[in-house]
């Protein structure tokens, strides 16, 4: 096949382009190749989407299928009208954020989503679902439902993450088994989480890229407490020392920030109205050939990639640092 990927510069798009390549796919990507250069093996066309003539390298080239991972309305609308006579299909990579509801568990892909966003630009990523949701209809409305695939991931993780949120739980254990100090841990049971790894999903994606059958999935990882990650995360980090729990009204009084960010417990989520948001239903996707390893390979492969990472991040952008640890653990011990 002959594929045309609009970013592939960056992770999952360059996971995207090593999985076509692996495949024997002939591999274009288009970007302005400031985050990187493509992958070796794929064709690199610079150009900046925010350009009028943003496409013209490739508008009279044929390709399969087009993949497409922008969060810019205003990109992917020009991308679709742009490419619709040059391309069979289009693959919109978006994301579970396009719901409008993330209360409850077990939603599908025919749960509402969130008003589209008018504008062109995305400016802020408060609008980052609405902005999903708009060039989802983008590109339906330029491709048709017969020739779009919708991708809605749920958080990505693996190596390579560099939002630092599923390094966080196995480096932590990792280093609290070379130093013996006790790891702080929300205590709730409760909660659940999906994480799909970066390599499952962009296998996934390319094997379904031109498959007659297109349609709109969700793509999550399996179901887990949040429990048995942090736990499995234990395991990977060969961890046998003390672990603290604290519960999540105390820890929120302590300031300790939800999901991701500066001083937060990664992937925990205590808000009533996100009980939903790590137990998507995704069971479409895999009767569909979604095939995804244990979330031990996973948090595996990540702390080898934390450990190998060089240079390590001087400030990592989600976790709590070793400081804010040991002060919080102080607090709870007063
Ligand atoms: N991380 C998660 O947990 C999560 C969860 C759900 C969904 N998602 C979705 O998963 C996808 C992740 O994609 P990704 O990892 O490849 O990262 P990304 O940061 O979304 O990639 C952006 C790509 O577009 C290119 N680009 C940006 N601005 C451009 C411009 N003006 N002109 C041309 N190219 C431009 C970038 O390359 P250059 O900078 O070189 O131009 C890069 O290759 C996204 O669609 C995201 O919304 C992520």
């Amino acid at each position: 096949m002959r594929l045309l990927i609009l970013g592939g510069t960056a992770w999952l798009g360059s996971h995207l382009v090593e999985a076509a390549l692996t495949s024997g796919h002939e591999v274009t990507c288009l970007a302005r190749g400031t985050t990187s250069d493509a992958r070796p093996g794929a064709k690199l066309v610079r150009a900046d989407r925010n350009l009028p003539n943003a496409y013209d390298e490739v508008i009279g080239q044929h390709f399969d299928a087009v993949i497409d991972v922008s969060r810019q309305p205003g990109h992917v609308q020009g991308a679709s009208l742009a490419l619709s006579e040059f391309c069979n299909t289009f693959v919109f990579v978006s994301s579970a954020s396009v719901y409008a509801d993330h209360e409850r568990l077990d939603q599908d892909e025919r749960a509402a989503v969130l008003p589209p966003l008018r504008a062109q630009v995305m400016e802020s990523m408060d609008q980052y679902g609405h902005a999903k949701v708009a060039c989802e209809q983008h590109v339906l409305a330029t491709f048709g439902a017969n020739r779009t695939f919708i991708v809605r991931a749920g958080l990505i993780g693996g190596p390579g993450d560099e939002s630092d949120r599923t390094g966080y739980w196995p480096l932590r254990f990792a280093k609290a088994a070379e130093s013996g100090r006790p790891v702080l841990i929300p205590d709730a049971p409760e909660l659940s989480t999906q994480v799909i790894d970066v390599r499952d999903l962009a296998g996934w994606i390319i094997n379904r890229a031109c498959a007659a059958e297109m349609g709109i999935f969700n793509a999550t990882g399996e179901t887990k407490s949040l429990e048995e990650l942090i736990e499995t995360a234990r395991v990977v980090g060969a961890h046998d020392g003390a672990v603290v729990r604290a519960s999540s009204a105390w820890l929120l009084e302590q300031g300790v920030a939800p999901w991701m960010g500066h001083r937060s417990l990664p992937l925990w989520l205590p808000m009533e109205d996100h009980a939903g948001f790590g137990a998507r239903d995704s069971s479409a996707a895999v009767k569909a050939g979604l095939s995804r390893r244990s979330l031990e390979a996973t948090l595996r492969d990540t702390l080898h990639w934390e450990l190998s990472r060089r240079p390590a991040p001087a400030v990592r952008r989600a976790g709590l640092s070793d400081v804010d640890q040991a002060s919080l653990l102080a607090a709870l011990a007063a």
